[in-house]
């Protein structure tokens, strides 16, 4: 399902707007509709924290206020993200129904107060969120300014209350069926932690059981079940009056407590909230972060996505608030859109007067009028949306894919060995990227679950874990042609952490790479090794290095030192029409940038543009005829670029041969080229 654009409206730009604030002054709510204009704002986020307006008293719903003020916008062109109010519980509710709140791991449960902090199993608080969900959806869930419901607000957090863990103990049966199982699985007779009920499991914790791998590993995963059962529910709820509205939730950035690949099935759209740290001088290593979780989020249902949340300047709850350096709010932005996002959004529309949030940067600052520095942006950023509107739905073609799962990540944690002072998984994975997106090359970024077909190459860093039948796909993949780069760290366990015998990689990946991975030397911080190829060139190795033994691969570079100097380091394997890279140990960026520079010429991986001038970051976005380029300057000087195509700008109305971009500029160009 999809968001129905209305009629002149294409790319979405607005944010979080919070009138239940202000009820008590309609002069502020009148002028908020003159700023919106002005500022080219066409959609705003309501209703996110309002449950205390909605409901004042337990069953007492009050949603006049809420209509009036979605009747106000639509009769002034702007348009609504309804928002369910799950994300913060009203005072009386918390008091009244102990229930819903959370328990920590120490076993305490919390006081009212703060947000995100119910506990996802409670029949209570289920049964008041489907009953303010029903009751938002009977009365608004079929205006005609409302197109989206946001549900709740950053699903985040854990519960350790007895409901939670009894929840556990089902889910635990279900996946297992008997305890023996359970047992087998989590290697319990290691320091005689051997179950004889499912009554007896309790929930990872400090003062208890932390050490069963599997256990932990399955706890996480609960967590994100019962989290997107909650969900869910909150969806049947708008569902029942709304069948016709899709729905969102607002993901995070950077955030590994639940799996939100388990989340994409659920939602019609998927957004997020990016607050990267901008700063002065060269920004391009923060963007090529950003970059990756863009792509995360595009490649969640492989369509665009919105930008749910961004701040027009400051970010407050940061170590310092940086301000955002003229033209950053233009470049971050576009950034979103280039990458798949079809929105710009804001937190927050006007900046409250009082609580934790009253210096976080919003669209209208305590001084009211549009005189600030970061309205203007806003206003001028609505303008370019405005302009470059047709690149709306618009889609990312990705012929390489880069594998990040969260299982992955959570058994990669609790690993213990080789390297506690750090395994940096996602700076890994963010390594193999990098390489990319300075070549303007896009990629998907997709988790074991994943399909693998129409992709050429797929980078697959340190797949400790092996579940979902992805061991299987590989070898499938790289049967019928495609290319896999893996590294060190792969093939070790299987979905519960139970180490593969018979030697690694396991699960015939072994066979895939045409290596066995004996053992793996742990480095302290700061050793380096060396990674010498056939024509002599060396590159520093650090962190880990694996001792592998070629099993029908061959051999493109040695380690340069230590007693297995001279091993193999890096080498090639022909698997049916394919072939299998195996990188041995962690590499740096100069390894990175020659091995796909000359890999993606091989496989004639498609470039947005092929001279990318050092912290211009380029995109391309296609539709059915048009290909569009999107250039966005984060190195903080002056850039030059040239274009080898016939290309028009979709804001200065000009053909393009070059364009010149100052500090933090972007640009939208457009070709009708193949
Ligand atoms: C999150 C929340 C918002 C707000 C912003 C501030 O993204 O969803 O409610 O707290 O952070 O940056
Ligand atoms: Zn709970």
């Amino acid at each position: 399902m999809k968001i129905q654009l209305p009629e002149g409206i294409r790319l979405l730009h607005g944010g979080d707007y919070n009138p239940d604030q202000w009820l008590d002054r309609p002069d502020i709510l009148e002028k908020d509709i003159e700023l919106m204009k002005k500022a080219h704002i066409n959609c705003v986020s309501v209703g996110i924290f309002s449950w205390a307006r909605l409901e004042p008293e337990e069953g007492v719903y009050d949603l006049d206020w809420l209509e009036k003020i979605i009747d106000n916008l639509y009769e002034n062109g702007i348009y609504t993200v309804l928002a369910t109010p799950s994300g913060a519980k009203p005072v009386w509710m918390s008091e009244k129904y102990e229930e819903i709140r959370r328990v920590s791991s120490q076993m305490v449960r919390d006081q009212t107060g703060g947000r995100h902090n119910h506990c996802y199993t409670s029949p209570y608080y289920r049964e008041k969120v489907r009953a303010i969900n029903g009751q938002l959806a009977r009365r608004l869930g079929k205006h005609p300014g409302v197109l989206l419901w946001h549900l709740s607000n950053e699903y985040g957090g854990v519960c350790w209350c007895p409901r939670c863990q009894r929840e556990f103990q089902q889910w635990l049966r279900k996946k297992y069926g008997a305890i023996e199982e359970l047992n087998l699985q989590w290697w319990t007779a290691f320091w005689s932690h051997t179950y004889q009920s499912f009554e007896q499991i309790h929930a990872p914790v400090d003062n208890g059981e932390r050490d069963t791998h599997g256990l932990v590993l399955d706890w996480k995963r609960f967590t994100t079940d019962q989290v997107v059962d909650f969900m869910e529910e909150e969806i049947r709820a708008v569902r029942e009056f709304a069948p016709q509205l899709p729905v969102t939730t607002n993901l995070m950035y950077y955030f590994t407590q639940y799996n939100y690949f388990k989340f994409k099935d659920a939602l019609d759209v998927i957004s997020w909230d990016s607050y990267p740290q901008w700063g002065p001088g060269d920004n391009s290593r923060q963007a090529c972060e950003v970059a990756l979780w863009h792509d995360v989020m595009r490649s969640l249902k492989r369509q665009p996505f919105l930008l749910m949340e961004s701040t027009p300047s400051t970010t407050n709850w940061m170590a310092a608030s940086r301000l955002k350096r003229p033209g950053m709010h233009l470049a971050a932005s576009m950034q979103a859109v280039a990458h798949g996002s079809d929105s710009v959004q804001y937190f927050q529309f006007r900046k409250g007067r009082g609580s934790s949030e009253k210096f976080h940067g919003a669209v209208v600052d305590h001084v009211g009028e549009p005189v600030t520095r970061e309205f203007r942006d806003v206003e001028r950023l609505g303008e370019y949306l405005e302009k470059i509107g047709e690149v709306q739905g618009s889609k990312t073609e990705a012929k390489a894919a880069l594998v990040l799962d969260m299982e992955n990540l959570w058994a990669i944690e609790e690993e213990r060995g080789p390297r506690n002072c750090g395994m940096h998984y996602l700076e890994t994975v963010q390594d193999h990227y990098r390489a990319f997106w300075k070549r303007g090359i896009s990629l998907d970024v997709i988790d074991e679950e994943c399909e693998l077909s129409g992709y050429k190459l797929v980078v697959a860093p340190m797949l400790y874990l092996l579940r979902a039948g992805f061991q299987q796909k590989l070898r499938d993949f790289v049967e019928q042609g495609g290319v896999l780069m893996g590294t060190y760290h792969t093939g070790l366990v299987n979905e519960n952490d139970l180490c593969y015998l018979g030697g690694w990689p396991g699960e015939g990946l072994s066979e895939v790479f045409g290596v066995w991975h004996e053992t793996t030397d742990g480095l302290w911080d700061g050793e380096k090794n060396s990674l010498v190829l056939e024509n002599g060139k060396a590159y520093e190795l650090s962190e880990l290095c694996a001792l592998i033994h070629l099993k029908g691969a061959k051999a493109l570079g040695y380690y340069g030192s230590d007693f297995y100097e001279g091993e193999p380091a890096l080498s090639v394997n022909s698997f049916g029409k394919g072939k299998a890279y195996y990188l041995a140990a962690r590499a740096g960026e100069p390894f990175y940038e020659d091995f796909y520079e000359k890999l993606s010429r091989e496989l004639k991986l498609p470039r947005a543009l092929e001279e990318i001038p050092q912290g211009v970051e380029a995109c391309e976005r296609r539709s059915d005829k048009e290909r569009y380029l999107f250039l966005q300057n984060f190195s903080g000087e002056e850039k030059q670029i040239r274009l080898p195509l016939g290309y028009f700008d979709l804001v200065s109305k000009e053909e393009k041969k070059e364009v010149t971009l100052s500090g933090y500029d972007a640009v939208v160009l457009r070709t009708t080229a193949k």
